[in-house]
């Protein structure tokens, strides 16, 4: 069902209820002061018959029928003496003997002066008013029977009133709460109808909300979302853009040397560099085509943590790098707490060979690559500090995009895709940590690496 009709079904049946119970409480406090008032009008009305009474009871019955009796046809209603025990002595109607116990409710009223009211099958509503009673010898009660139908009917047209009354209201606010539901769940109606107009081509949502609310939230966090799908889906395609472009430029090398290679053949030397230079546009490809591979490996498999020791980490750094730093005169130097940190091994192993390769690869013959894993407060830190090219200002914002590569590291080093740094970014990330960059330009660049304490 749709939310307007919903919110519309629950205001009107709470407005539905409400307005039965206002009938109820009213309709009975109503019932009530009408009755008050005909108890007042008895208990009024009665006072000249006790004044007469009392001078005859309890000695002269005759002369106190004689009084209710003229009184009763006055006030249009049966009177009855009855004695201190409510047993009658006399009764204006002639009809009860004098003793006689009635077995009537207004009789077991502790409470006097009283009235009770009560619907009879013979007389419709009938009004019992017990009225106490002092004269010099003892003491009596007078009892007061009148017909209250004029009470019901007065109740009965108020009622009436009240039910037309409400009738209206509910109607009034059937359409009132319809048009207030309708248009508080407009935003949302809007939403829904932006958001089916989305398709993989067109990706734009806006929506004006006025109100500060849930709606306002969810607009704006729909708007977010459209907006950096529309940036991931921009840099995908500039991605695969770069990526097939890196690719094709050795690709367009290998094939123009393939084209002169029958040329050269006679001339021994040249054809030796030619097949040399083949050969490494071959290991270029297969490099860049293994990072890329690996980059998209990463998103796809969840973080299997293990501990791992510093000087683990120190042994297979070791392993990796001890010959190529040794061919270029580079001494590898470490510096280790005995700590442990939590990583996915492989992928954690994967992006620091690609820090240390950097600092090799990017510093000149006879210096020191210096290795430390430190606690720092609540990190735990990895460095790797070189006294290489460093990187320019101008580069730093660049280095970790996917090809990036800067002209100096260019012109130092044919070797390198451009893909290192990124695969280290989305390591780093996947662990929750950051990464740290100090550099000066021909002096030197550290690399910081951090990660939560376990
Ligand atoms: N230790 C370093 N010293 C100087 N420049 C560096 C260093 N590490 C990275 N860079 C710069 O960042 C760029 C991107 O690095 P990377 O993504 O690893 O690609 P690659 O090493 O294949 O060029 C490098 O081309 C270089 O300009
Ligand atoms: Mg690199």
């Amino acid at each position: 069902m749709k939310i307007h009709y919903q919110l519309w079904l629950i205001f009107s049946c709470l407005f539905i209820v409400v307005c039965l119970a206002v009938y109820m409480v009213v309709s009975t406090t109503y019932e009530q002061r009408l009755q008050i008032g005909y108890e007042q009008i008895s208990i009024a009305q009665s006072s000249p018959v006790l004044n007469q009474v009392k001078d005859t009871y309890p000695y002269s019955p005759n002369r106190s029928i004689g009084y209710l009796r003229t009184y009763s046809e006055r006030l249009n209603s049966r009177l009855i003496l009855l004695d201190d025990d409510k047993k009658v002595y006399a009764d204006s109607f002639g009809q009860l003997k004098p003793n006689t116990t009635l077995h009537l409710t207004i009789l077991a009223q502790d409470m006097v002066p009283a009235s009770l009211f009560s619907e009879t099958d013979s007389f419709g509503y009938v009004q019992h008013t017990l009225l106490p009673f002092q004269s010099a010898e003892s003491e009596g009660y007078l009892l007061v029977i009148q017909e209250a139908d004029q009470l019901y009917a007065e109740l009965k047209s108020f009622q009436n009133w009240m039910v037309q009354t409400l009738f209206i209201a509910v109607i009034a606010f059937f359409f009132i709460s319809y048009f207030v539901s309708t248009w508080f769940s407009k935003p949302i109606r809007q939403m829904i109808s932006q958001l089916k107009k989305i398709t993989p081509q067109k990706r734009t949502f806006s929506l004006k909300h006025r109100r500060r609310d849930e709606i306002k939230e969810l607009i704006d966090a729909t708007q977010n979302m459209v907006e950096e799908l529309n940036l991931y889906d921009e840099r995908q395609r500039r991605f695969l853009s770069t990526s097939s472009h890196e690719l094709k430029t050795p690709l367009a090398t290998m094939q123009l040397i393939l084209e002169n290679l029958p040329y050269v053949r006679e001339n021994e030397e040249t054809y030796r560099e030619f097949v040399q230079d083949l050969s490494f546009q071959v290991q270029k490809m297969k490099q860049m085509v293994d990072q890329l591979l690996q980059m998209n490996r990463i998103w796809d498999k969840p973080l299997g943590k293990v501990t791992l020791v510093a000087g683990d980490i120190q042994h297979h750094l070791k392993q990796s790098f001890q010959h190529i730093a040794e061919a270029k005169q580079i001494t590898l130097e470490f510096e280790l707490d005995p700590i442990t940190i939590y990583v996915d091994r492989a992928l954690f192993l994967r992006g620091l060979d690609n820090v240390v390769s950097n600092a090799i690869r990017y510093s000149p013959q006879g210096k020191s690559v210096n290795i430390s894993i430190k606690r720092e407060r609540d990190e735990n830190k990895i460095s790797v500090c070189d006294q290489g090219m460093g990187i320019s200002k101008e580069d730093l914002p660049h280095i970790f995009e996917p090809f990036y590569r800067s002209n100096d590291a260019t012109a130092w080093n044919q070797e390198g895709s451009g893909l290192g740094l990124t695969i280290v970014k989305q390591m780093v990330e996947m662990h929750k940590g950051r990464i740290d960059i100090e550099t000066v330009e021909k002096q030197g660049t550290c690399i910081h690496l951090f990660f939560e304490k376990t």
